[in-house]
Formats: C-alpha cells, structure tokens, sequence
C-alpha cells in the first residue's frame, strides 16, 4: 500500500518538524499538520519564518520549503482525518495533575479523545500511528475505541516513536540513528508497517529502520529516555562527590568516556536536566512498575528523579550560602531560562525550581535568554502556584539585554548553555556587578580560570572552587 495522504494531529514540539520533515522528503505525499490550537496553527501558517511557533535551527528552510506545497497547517482536524489513509497521534501526554496516579501517570486524555475522533470522522480504513510517548499497552486502549466506536471500518496501529531532542530536531529527523516501528504480526499489520517503512526510507537508509511488536516498540521509547537520564543522573552524582575531593567532573567524565562501552555522549554534569519527557516519561515508568507489583524496580527509576531534583535544589542552596546565607533583596541574574540551549521551550527547565527556590528567599531575579519571552517565563512561575502571580512579577524582571540584566547584580546563574554567554565582554560585566562579584555556572561552559583573573568568584558544577 503506498500513502498519498497523511494527517497529523498535533502541532507542537514533535508534530511540527516530524511532518515537515516527511512533507520535504516525500513530495508525492500531502502531509496536513491539525491542532485545535488556532493560535498556534496561525503561527504555522504565518508569513515571518522567524516565528514559527517552535524555533528549532533549519526549521525555517525545511518549513519554507514543503508549505504551500504539500505540507499544509490547519484546525479543520475531521476534515484532515478523513482524507487521510494513515493519521498520526502526536498531542501531548503530561503527566496527570489530578485523581489516580496523579503526579505520576500519563494523562492519556488527549490520546483517548484523538481515537475517538478519527472514530468519528473517519469513512475509509485507516493506518493509525502513535507518535506521542505512551505507556505500554496504550495501543490496546486505541484500538478499542476505534473498533468499538468506528463504524465497522479496520483501522492498524502503529507504534512509531519519536526520538528527536530539541535544538537538533531536524537534523535527529534529517540523520536519525534509528526509526522505530511497531506494528501487529498478522499480514494486515506488517502491510501497514511497511507503508510506513517506505515513507521513511525516502531518506533513511533501511538498516537503521528497525520494526518490532507493539508493546516493544512503546517500551523502548520510555526506556531510552530513562537511560538517557541516568546517566545525566548519575554525572550529577558524581559532581557532588568531586566537590567535595578536588576532584574535576570534566576530566572523570572524560576518562570513563573514554571506554567504548560506555562511551562519552550524554555526560555533562549540569544543575539538572529539564525538558518536557524525561521527568514524565521516568515517572510514567515507575507507575507503570508499581501497579504490576514491581517496586524494586519502580524504586530504581524513581532514584534518577530524586537525584535530579537534589541537584537542582543543591544549585540554588549553593548560590544562597554564597551569598552569606541571604539572598534578600539581593538582584540575582539568570542567563538563560530554556532547558537547553537553542530551544524556546522552557517545560521542566531546572532554571523554573532554581528561581523558585530562591523567589521563596526574597531575591530579586533578573532573567535574559535569547529565545523565551517575559510571559512564557511568568507563565512558568505562576504554573508553580508557589505565590501570587503579583508576586512573581514583582520578584522577578525580564530584559532583553544580557549586560542590562548583570548591572548591580550580587551574583550571576548561569542556567542555559546558549554558546553567546561565551562570547561575552566579561570584564565589562564585572565592572557592572556589585562586589564581590559571584558567577554560579550551572553548565560549566564559561572559562572559569579567566574569570578568576577577572576577579569572578567562580562556582561550577562537580569542580572544586
Ligand atoms: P506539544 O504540547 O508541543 O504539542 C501537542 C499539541 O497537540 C498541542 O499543540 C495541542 O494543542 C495539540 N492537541 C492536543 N489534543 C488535541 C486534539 N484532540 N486535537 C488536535 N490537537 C490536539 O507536545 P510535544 O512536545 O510535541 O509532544 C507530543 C508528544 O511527543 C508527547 O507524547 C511527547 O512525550 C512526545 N515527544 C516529545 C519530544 C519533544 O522533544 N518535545 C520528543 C519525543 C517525543
Ligand atoms: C530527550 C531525548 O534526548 C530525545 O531522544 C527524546 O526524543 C526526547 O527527550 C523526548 O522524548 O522528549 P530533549 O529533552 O529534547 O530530548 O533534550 P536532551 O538533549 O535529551 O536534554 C535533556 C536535558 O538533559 C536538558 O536539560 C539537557 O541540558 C540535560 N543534559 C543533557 C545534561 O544536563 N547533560 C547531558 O550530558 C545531556
């Protein structure tokens, strides 16, 4: 079976560049992008490349190239379900806020309400294929209520997900290690599978499609993203025992990196990750562990999230020890607020409980990133619900200006690793700053021996001081 119509529901973070990506790689296939976000799909649609509602570098060619042409952005989600053979999933699946598993499980609201909606709408057969991250087993609940509720039509579920990480999504989409497909071991189910092999194998080479069972293919997907996060984990860990032996977790993560077996990606200490999946995903898990009676093994997960929020609390700690245990009144600046650099998104960002622990002191905090606006930073803190939103606006300001933000500032947070914090006039900043003038770099990007020099007082993760 060779598609012609694909129909996306979702345009966030994921939907987005995925579908722009197969719309410039498979120009035979009309790929049709829905949210019932009008707003968020007008940004999609809208003249100025430069703000599209997810900024990811290279987005804007791929964009610019495929819209208008085959790859097309609307809120029209029946129509766009029914003129397509195969449908993507990609909405979002946070973790639940309220009832049972809450602060814990998946909410699959959105997931459920997609099913039942291409139920609705659809009037053919139809391949259907889960892109959001799901907990294992989540195809057998979609494929109930499309059976149940579809009108006698057949629908195939795929697992297909995503493992793009912000700030590289297009060239993780462009140059993937590996797509994943799951589908169902009966003939229906591997001709859907390969439906969706040849649309990938437009541009990635065959060996690195790897298809499996259903359930395998949503496990590994939670798999990954919690070894991803051990080993963020478990840098972090180290950090703190380097602290406090002199010793430096630049060069410990260099010489075990060194090993093959366990290789040096994915080894930079840091004040914590963030992002909108690892914390989610890890605690879906442990969820998932402990309702089939596993708490050992929920146990172990749940440690690589005990062992992030400890590092993010001791970051905050450290700078208001530093600062003569009161950061009162003190202005404190924050570079960068987005979870990693060359994102605008900022969902999780360590930066969030960073600020948060020290708003709870009464410190001042001045923030500049260079991609996230004023509101998304106040709507971060007010989502806390940790004090009043009028609070939040009179603790904390947001410039535009990196040496506007350090002017008179007892200290300087370094949260992100945007590379332009490098290339600052550090001198210049000094001079700005009220003495003595501390500099807390939560990503161990700076030059801290010229700082130093400067007269900095230098606080890094996992080094010494
Ligand atoms: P997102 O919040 O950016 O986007 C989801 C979109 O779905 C929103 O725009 C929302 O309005 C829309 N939506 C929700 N319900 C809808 C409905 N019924 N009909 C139409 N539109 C609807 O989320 P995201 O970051 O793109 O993540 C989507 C999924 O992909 C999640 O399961 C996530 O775990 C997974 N994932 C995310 C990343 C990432 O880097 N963000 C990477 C891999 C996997
Ligand atoms: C992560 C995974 O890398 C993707 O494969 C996955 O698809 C995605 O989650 C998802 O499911 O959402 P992402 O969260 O976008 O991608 O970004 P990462 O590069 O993984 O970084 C996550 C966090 O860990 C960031 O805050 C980053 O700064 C931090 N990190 C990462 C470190 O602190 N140290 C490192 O060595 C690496």
């Amino acid at each position: 079976m060779k598609v012609s119509k694909i129909c996306c529901i979702g345009a966030g973070y994921v939907g987005g560049p995925t579908m722009a990506v197969i719309a410039q790689k498979c120009p035979e296939i009309t790929v049709t992008v829905v949210d019932i976000n009008q707003a968020r799909i007008d940004a999609w649609n809208g003249e100025d490349l430069d703000k599209l509602p997810v900024y990811e570098p290279g987005l804007d060619r791929v964009v610019a190239e495929a819209r208008g042409r085959n790859l097309f952005f609307s809120t029209d989600v029946n129509k766009a379900i029914k003129e397509a053979e195969m449908i993507f999933i990609s909405v979002n699946t946070p973790t639940k806020t309220y009832g049972e598993g809450k602060g814990m499980a998946a909410d699959l609201k959105w997931v459920e309400l997609c099913a039942r909606q291409i139920a609705a709408a659809s009037e053919k057969n139809k391949i259907v294929v889960e892109k959001s991250t799901l907990p294992v087993r989540t195809a057998q609940a979609v494929k109930d209520i499309l059976d149940n509720t579809g009108n006698g039509l057949k629908f195939q579920i795929l697992s297909n997900p995503e493992f793009l990480a912000e700030g590289t999504a297009v060239e993780d989409l462009l140059d993937p290690d590996r797509v994943l497909i799951g589908g169902d071991d009966t003939p229906e189910g591997r001709e859907a599978i390969n439906a969706l092999v040849e649309i990938y194998a437009s541009w990635v080479p065959k060996d690195r499609i790897l298809t499996t069972n259903v359930w395998s293919s949503e496990l590994s997907k939670l798999t990954a993203n919690a070894f991803l996060a051990q080993r963020v984990s478990s840098i972090n860990a180290i950090s703190e025992l380097c602290e406090v032996t002199e010793a430096d977790v630049s060069e410990v993560a260099r010489a075990i990196g060194a090993d093959s077996r366990i290789g040096s990606k994915f080894l930079k200490a840091s004040v914590g990750f963030g992002g909108s999946c690892f914390q989610k995903d890890i605690l879906n898990m442990v969820y998932i562990s402990r309702s089939y009676g596993l708490h050992e093994v929920a146990d172990y997960w749940e440690q690589v999230i005990k062992m992030n929020d400890h590092q993010k609390a001791r970051f905050a700690k450290n700078i208001i020890r530093s600062l003569y245990n009161t950061v009162n009144g003190k202005k404190i600046t924050f570079l960068g607020w987005a979870f990693k650099k060359d994102t605008n998104d900022t969902r999780e960002s360590a930066a969030i409980y960073v600020a948060d622990h020290l708003l709870n002191e009464q410190a001042q905090i001045c923030v500049y990133d260079p991609k996230v606006s004023a509101e998304k930073i106040y709507a971060d803190l007010d989502y806390l619900n940790t004090r009043s939103s009028e609070d939040n606006r009179k603790y904390v300001t947001v410039v535009n200006d990196p040496y506007e933000a350090c002017l008179d500032s007892h200290a300087i947070a370094l949260l992100t690793e945007w590379d332009e914090f490098v290339s600052y006039d550090w001198s210049k900043i000094y001079n700005a700053m009220l003495q003595p003038a501390q500099l807390f770099d939560g990503r161990n990007i700076l030059p801290h021996q010229d700082l130093k020099k400067i007269g900095f007082r230098v606080s890094a993760i996992g080094k010494s001081n």
